[in-house]
């Protein structure tokens, strides 16, 4: 995770450093540092805590017009001032800041570094002492950092200011994302063009185990044997208010909101003029081909996939399976004669799944990518890409790329079908804009979903979420939702699973919310809420019209049941919302996590 910045210029490096940083905080926020440098002096500034606790230390009087900034999420080592980047070399001269985990510092630290006491606990800081160290033995710091590149192992994004060379930002990536930001009289480096969108949209993407040195006028890419790489710029298409907040208090209820017009979006742009689903045809091809989808997800995006296999299994017949991207690449089960691999990842960045990604770029497997992100790395290296069209999700929490995923999931599973002349019976563009409406009609109904989340949730120690089918799938999203937002201990369960051992948790006023919008098991999953209210369970029922019964909470308007889970997840998402909100957390920036998982 981290999220690291550069400028070099002529106008103020702070401010535009410190505007960078509070976009990247996404991908981190536990601490936060810029080093800026004027011609005669260089300052260090750092903090435990956010990007508001950084500004309040820079010295706004200090001009400097180059630096380089970083936002923490700790791996190595506490988050604390010490060791929040930048790093500092032994002598002061070299300073750098660095997103993603440097496997073999111990070992450098053994073989290189052994006469130097390490100040900070990273495994940051050996890279900074022995880019100083080569550079006494080398004299000179490109060659000392190509030379430190070359024996790191694992992954980085690296940059890096040489106290003795104002003019010169020394740059290298590797497997961590990393941009430079191209501007007239200066140039940017960031680990996300959002960071840098104030100043530019002309960006150039950097690949894995490329250096390059970033000065006022120019940008010289480098291979690590030295050769030079020539690389056009493009244009990040992006407006600057879809990365604000506007007028809503938190980026999460904006992009609970924005859920109905991202519906349309998707509808929009994978829908040719005849109305009929447009869909890129390596991708296609590839899902025609194929014996076995593998579903590799994290988290959301996992539960996402959960739906997934239910689409492409019941609508295209594919058969499916769903994978946890950190056990799938050190437990591989057996393959499929003719695998295709579908990585489902909001960011597009997340280490775990493109730790699989490698794998089976080895063994030869075609890969799809379903994510928000254009050119992410996931998206890059896999052989084809679906876009999810959901707009910058900033939450960390995840909502509008859910159901993106969802509606993405249900076109891929659709066209399959179609491409095999397989009868459908339902129009799915037609449906997914039924559920466009449904969701509407939820999100102006906010005051009933804070109602139930004040009454339901908000002085709970622990709350169930079950449903059968596909509700069970969406009951794990809910349930997640709800954790890492509020802190409540929340668990989504299937419903007829909790008489083998859950039940025993349910006492008086334990909060179960249920989920019934599959027909054929309506009935069994109201036996199961009644199991429960005999226990003295608080039950809050959400429904699909057709299927409710009196005394039901919410009952959502009546989509597609396959479509169901696109909109019963909008009241467990606002719940979460609410009832985080009146437990005064965090909402957009809960404890502990970052937005773009970027270490296994
Ligand atoms: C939860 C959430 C996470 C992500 C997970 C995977 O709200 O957002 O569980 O879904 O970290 O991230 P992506 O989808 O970016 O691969």
């Amino acid at each position: 995770m981290c999220g690291i910045v550069g400028y070099i210029g002529e106008n103020d490096a702070k401010g535009i450093l410190l505007n960078g940083l509070e976009k990247l905080e996404y991908r981190g926020y536990d601490s936060a540092g810029i080093a800026v440098q004027s011609t005669n002096d260089l300052k260090l500034f750092k903090v435990k805590g956010r990007i508001a606790t950084l500004r309040e230390a820079v010295d706004e009087t200090f001009d400097a017009t180059v630096g380089i900034g970083h936002t923490r999420w700790a791996t190595h080592g506490e988050p604390s001032e010490t060791n929040a980047h930048p790093h500092v070399s032994q002598s002061g001269r070299y300073i750098l800041v660095h997103n993603g985990v440097i496997e073999n510092y111990q070992e450098l630290k053994n073989d290189y570094l052994a006469d130097i006491d390490l100040v900070s606990e990273t495994d940051t800081e050996v890279i900074v002492q022995l880019i100083e160290q080569l550079a006494d033995e080398t004299g000179s710091t490109i060659e000392a950092f190509r030379k430190t590149i070359a024996l790191l192992d694992g992954s980085y994004a690296i940059a890096l200011l040489d106290k003795e060379d104002k003019e010169t930002i020394y740059v290298a990536k590797n497997k961590s994302p990393l941009l430079v930001g191209l501007g007239e009289g200066f140039n940017v480096v960031s680990s996300d063009s959002m960071a840098m969108l104030q100043v530019t949209d002309q960006f150039v993407e950097l690949m894995d185990e490329e250096l390059v040195i970033v000065q006022e006028d120019q940008v010289t890419i480098q291979k690590l044997d030295g050769t030079n790489v020539n690389r056009e710029p493009f244009e990040v298409d992006m407006d600057l208010d879809d990365i604000e907040k506007g007028t809503y208090p938190h980026f999460m209820l904006k992009e609970i909101d924005e859920q109905p017009f991202v519906m349309r979006k998707i509808i929009q742009e994978y829908q040719n003029e005849s109305d009929q689903i447009k869909l890129d045809e390596g991708v296609r091809n590839a899902m025609k081909a194929c014996d076995r989808v593998y579903i590799i997800a994290a988290g959301t995006s996992y539960h996402a996939g959960l739906i997934g296999k239910e689409m492409l299994e019941k609508v295209a017949e594919v058969p499916t399976e769903v994978h946890i991207a950190s056990e799938f690449s050190y437990n591989m089960p057996l393959l499929s004669e003719k695998p295709l691999f579908i990585f489902i990842s909001q960011s597009g960045e997340t280490a775990d799944l493109r730790a699989v990604l490698v794998e089976i770029k080895k063994l030869g497997h075609p890969s799809i990518t379903m994510t928000n992100v254009p050119g992410s790395t996931l998206s890059r290296e896999a052989t084809h890409t679906l876009h999810l069209l959901a707009g910058p999700e900033i939450a960390v929490a995840s909502t509008k790329a859910y159901t993106a995923q969802l509606a993405v999931l249900t076109i891929l599973a659709v066209d399959t079908a179609q491409a095999k002349g397989i009868e459908l019976g339902f129009d799915p563009l037609k449906e997914l804009a039924i559920v466009g409406n449904a969701m509407e009609a939820l999100c102006d109904q906010k005051d009933q979903f804070e109602k139930i989340a004040y009454q339901f949730l908000y002085t709970t120690r622990n709350c169930f979420f079950i449903g059968r089918g596909m509700d069970y799938h969406v009951a794990l999203e809910g349930a997640l939702k709800l954790k890492e937002i509020s802190y409540i201990q929340a668990e989504g369960f299937a419903g007829g699973e909790l008489k083998h051992g859950t039940i025993a948790l349910i006492e008086e006023g334990t909060p179960v919310i249920a989920l019934s919008t599959q027909e054929h098991v309506n009935n069994l999953i109201r036996s199961n809420v009644q199991e429960v209210e005999a226990r003295g369970a608080n039950v809050c029922m959400i429904t699909r019209e057709g299927l409710e019964r009196p005394g039901d909470d919410v009952v959502i308007q009546d989509v597609h049941p396959l479509l169901a889970p696109l909109v019963t997840v909008l009241p467990l998402q606002l719940m979460a919302y609410y009832a985080a909100l009146h437990r005064n957390c965090d909402v957009d920036k809960p404890r502990n996590l970052a937005k773009s998982v970027t270490v296994e």
